[in-house]
């Protein structure tokens, strides 16, 4: 038998492998709170414009309230000939009201009703992200106020830089996630549009009344061409954009926590409740959430590339294509969701390891750049010849095997006689980061400065 709900014209049903490569509702089903709200607020809308009977709307908007709670306490039976959750639940509708379920579907098309419901279900992950991004930055603003002075390397190419602060580097991620909310704010507000009554591409010739629906779902507006409602895609593109590059923060953030917990490092030591161990190893504590979080991110960035791929070669307006729209997201949402929480407790439960981090902050010449701005500052040596002047200090204290405050000041004096005892106040690594107080440096002041800033924008 052919489909009753679009079935009028056609003499034959599905195959069997059509109804298959054709149906979303394994997935869509998880939109079906939005999918009745938006109806719901359709119905209403039809019944204040005269389109449909009061009653018939009031009928409609009972009756999904029941749909929704068969679906809420798991009764609902969803079947695959219905193809998605939009006609699951007006079929549904059907055998708990009757006829005036018909109606509802009147001005509007499963094109307008399927980008409104996908954007009520993004917009929620917005607000979601935005939670536990804040979630995450709180716990490193403790970490951070707690170690403001405590010394560690700074690297680059992973190679000791200079000294910096371990409140530092948690305020160098506070920034980063920062951003990620920043970016999670902006496209919510642009993407706050509401797409019903764009019908199936052109609009409606019913009197519909695009701004009450809008307001009725939390919408600022409605979308101005209809068009471009049923075809936009781009709030998932901008919601799997911030999500990948949230997402890249947060596997590079796992990356350092592997690094540092290894026993290498022993930079940190990660808590039992985010570790695991090993099956044949009994001395195994391994990183493997912050491993999942550096790997689970690669599902995010596929989806990303994968939409963006469905969507690229599409003429306007709706194509089926954009029924593949939904599993990237939720996908990558599910993703998200969990390596941010995962990073979150991560983060609460971890513990530095101050001696291993103050002494790994003294090795390998850290404090090489405050010997050449010394020779600068209390010299009056250009730069360059600092620089070359240290640089050779270095080749001394590493042929020695030792490091520069090791060094004698008669050794020091062959190099340039101008350098004098005084010389060995920078070479500490606490004097090193205490002298960097420029505007962002690692000084504790500074990390306490930035503590308080972030304080006051999350209260
Ligand atoms: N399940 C479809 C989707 O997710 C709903 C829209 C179907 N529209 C249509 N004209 N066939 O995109």
């Amino acid at each position: 038998t052919s489909n009753k709900m679009w079935g009028g014209r056609f003499a034959a049903g599905p195959d069997a492998i059509m109804e298959a490569i054709n149906a979303s509702i394994s997935f869509d089903k998880r939109m079906a709170a939005q999918d009745i709200a938006g109806s719901r607020a359709h119905a209403a809308m039809l019944g204040a414009q005269g389109i449909i009977e009061p009653n018939d709307a009031e009928a409609i908007r009972e009756g999904l309230l029941t749909v929704l709670s068969e679906i809420e306490a798991g009764t609902f039976q969803y079947s695959t000939a219905l193809e998605d959750i939009h006609m699951n639940v007006e079929a549904r509708l059907k055998e708990v009201i009757g006829e005036p379920a018909g109606r509802l579907h009147t001005g509007r098309s499963r094109n307008d009703q399927v980008a409104t419901d996908f954007k009520l279900w993004v917009r929620d992950q917005f607000d979601a992200a935005e939670g536990a991004l804040l979630a995450l930055i709180r716990a490193l603003l403790v970490q951070a106020e707690e170690g403001a002075d405590w010394v560690m390397p700074g690297f680059t190419h992973l190679q000791p830089a200079q000294p910096v602060t371990w409140g530092h580097h948690m305020m160098a991620y506070v920034e980063m996630f920062g951003r990620d909310l920043s970016r999670m704010r902006d496209a919510r507000t642009r993407m706050n549009e509401s797409p019903l009554g764009a019908a199936a591409l052109a609009g409606t010739s019913f009197p519909v009344d695009r701004e009450m629906t809008a307001h009725a779902l939390g919408f600022d507006r409605p979308s101005a061409n209809s068009l471009d409602a049923v075809s936009d895609r781009d709030f998932a593109l901008e919601y799997l954009g911030a999500a990948s590059i949230c997402a890249m923060h947060l596997s590079r953030f796992a990356e350092e926590l592997v690094i540092w917990s290894s026993a290498q490092f022993r930079f940190v030591t990660l808590s039992d409740r985010f570790s695991t161990g090993s099956s044949i190893m009994p001395q195994k504590k391994n990183p493997d959430a912050a491993e999942l979080i550096r790997a689970k991110i690669g599902r995010i960035f596929g989806a990303n590339v994968a939409l963006m791929m469905v969507m690229k070669g599409l003429p306007l307006a709706y194509s089926k294509d954009m029924q593949e729209d939904k599993e990237q997201v939720f996908d990558a949402a599910d993703n998200l969701m969990l390596a941010l929480a995962a990073m979150e407790g991560m983060v609460r439960d971890m513990s530095a390891n101050r001696p291993q981090l103050a002494a790994a902050a003294g090795s390998g010449f850290s404090t090489a750049t405050d010997l050449a701005d010394w020779l600068v500052r209390v010299l009056g040596l250009p730069f360059r010849d600092a620089h070359h002047i240290t640089g050779t200090l270095v080749g001394i204290a590493e042929k020695q095997g030792c490091d520069l405050p090791d060094l004698t000041l008669v050794q020091m004096q062959t190099v340039h006689d101008g350098i004098t005892q005084d010389v060995f106040s920078v070479l500490g690594v606490e004097n090193s980061v205490n002298s960097r107080t420029s505007y962002g440096g690692t000084a504790p002041a500074q990390v306490r400065a930035q503590v308080a800033r972030w304080k006051g924008i999350l209260a």
